[in-house]
């Protein structure tokens, strides 16, 4: 039998709309090293759903994949879409770890705008003021109705809610280098029915945008103005993608509309972000979420935006047995979510 320190003894789930994750990683040699991990399928508008049966549906999978994937723990991690989320960075005076709490929650009224008893808070010390003897904190806060929702599906799986994450932190975590920490960045996460845009100066949060388009808007309108099935309209996009010389450019024509929305939503961000912080320089932008392999896409964007693009690999940080990396790198895209959470305990 394995033993875990009790700090680490946790797994991260993420419930996609298309794929639940889970991983577990566990400090071995200092680092963080993979102990298991694994996904399930599930219809999708499963997890939009704000019925109790489509709930007990979606706690059976985590239950099932849990299972599957041999997670040997009850505790969970989980993350919610940053867009169902409040943060806020506050200064606190430097305390023991166990006092920041109730100091943070005394506080937090002050920056949410939200009741806090029609909300969860989470938080996390980011940075110190030397010179005043305090404390900088990231506070975050998700209204009831969405926590209760994800506490409730994880309690009815047979596990314990840890920490709620919103998403774009576990991204940072699995996606960016701990070490950069001036510098900014941005993730970009375009899954199945939205695209999460968060621009980050180290690990703290800048910006974080979400708009409703994944990789259901691209099938939709391969469909629509091609005349294909679903499984046809899915190949297509897979196969030909942002191509423009592929099948007389059809496919990319069709496509090009929607990912413009996110080159858009992007553009926006950036412009915003530099008016607010002039000197800031963006280094690059990091790809994540299954979309993100559409053919074409970084190439697409880079060309958009006139800033460098790159495929992010949330692995980077984490230890795994060497016959694996294939496997695992070919979930890269998929997986850097779940891993973020999976890393929140870990020394890195
Ligand atoms: N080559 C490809 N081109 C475009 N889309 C792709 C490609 N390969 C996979 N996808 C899409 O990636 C999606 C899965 O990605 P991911 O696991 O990041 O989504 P999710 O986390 O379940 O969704 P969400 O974040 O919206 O809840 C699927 O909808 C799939 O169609
Ligand atoms: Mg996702």
């Amino acid at each position: 039998m394995e033993s875990f320190n009790q700090e680490q003894n946790y797994f991260g789930l993420d419930l996609g709309n298309s794929s639940i994750k889970v991983a577990q990683l566990r400090e071995l040699r200092g680092k963080p090293t993979l102990v298991t991990y694994g996904d399930i399928d599930v219809p999708e508008n499963l997890l939009s759903s704000d019925s109790p049966i489509d709930q007990d549906r979606i706690a059976e999978y985590v239950r099932q994949l849990a299972s599957d994937a041999n997670i040997s723990s009850k505790n969970v991690i989980a993350a919610i879409p940053s867009t169902s989320s409040f943060t806020s960075i506050i200064r606190v005076p430097k305390m023991p770890h166990n006092e920041l709490g109730e100091s943070i929650s005394y506080q937090a009224d002050k920056y949410i705008p939200i009741p806090l008893n029609q909300a969860k808070l989470d938080w996390a010390v980011i940075g110190e003021y030397p010179e005043t003897d305090e404390l900088s904190v990231l506070l975050v806060a998700a209204p009831n109705n969405i926590a209760n929702k994800y506490l409730n599906i994880i309690q009815k799986a047979g596990f314990e809610l840890l920490t709620l994450e919103i998403n774009a932190l576990a991204l940072a975590r699995s996606l960016t280098a701990p070490s950069q920490t001036n510098n900014t960045v941005i993730i970009v996460d375009i899954g199945t029915l939205s695209s999460d845009i968060a621009i980050f100066t180290g690990q703290v949060p800048q910006i974080v945008r979400s708009i409703g388009v994944g990789s259901k808007a691209l099938r939709r309108v391969i469909s629509q103005n091609l005349g294909l099935d679903e499984t046809q309209s899915d190949q297509f996009m897979k196969k030909f993608g942002l191509q423009e010389d592929k099948i007389e450019g059809q496919v990319f024509k069709t496509l090009k509309p929607v990912i413009d929305h996110v080159v858009e939503e992007l553009n926006k961000s950036i412009a915003y972000h530099l008016d607010r912080s002039p000197e800031s320089k963006i280094e690059k932008i990091i790809l994540t979420g299954g979309t993100s392999a559409l053919p074409n896409l970084p190439m697409y964007i880079a060309n958009a935006t006139n800033l460098t693009v790159e495929i992010g690999n949330p692995w980077t940080n984490i230890s795994y047995p060497a016959d694996l990396q294939q496997t695992l790198a070919s979930i890269s895209l998929n997986y850097a979510t779940v891993l973020g959470l999976a890393l929140r305990n870990l020394a890195q």
